[in-house]
């Protein structure tokens, strides 16, 4: 299964098995890592999965839509690699990604 890194806000780092398919989102809370709220479930309405991707995946990402774009700009911590982690489609192509959850709003 293709691994996906992730570093609490604690900044304990985590690797974590995540099934191809789900969401980055998904593969996080799956884990037990709940500090991701994911209020909304994935629909792209709360920002509350907002991750920062490590600046060497996140060119490797597809572009943000205006809906996403629009939410992330809501975020006092919105950095340039900030994505909402239920609109990555996690896979293969991903194995090794590190994100780190961002601070909550
Ligand atoms: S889970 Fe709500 S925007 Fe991602």
């Amino acid at each position: 299964m293709p691994k996906l890194i992730v570093v609490t806000r604690d900044g304990t780092e985590q690797e974590i098995d995540g099934e191809a398919g789900l969401s980055v989102m998904e593969v996080i809370r799956e884990a037990g890592i709940d500090e991701l709220l994911a209020l909304c479930g994935g629909c792209c309405s709360c920002a509350t999965c907002h991750v920062h991707v490590d600046p060497e995946w996140a060119s490797q990402l597809p572009s943000l839509s205006g809906d996403e774009d629009d939410l992330l700009d809501s975020s006092d911590h919105r950095v340039a690699t900030s994505r909402l982690s239920c609109q990555l489609r996690f896979g293969r192509t991903l194995d090794g990604m590190r994100v780190t959850i961002a601070p909550e709003d």
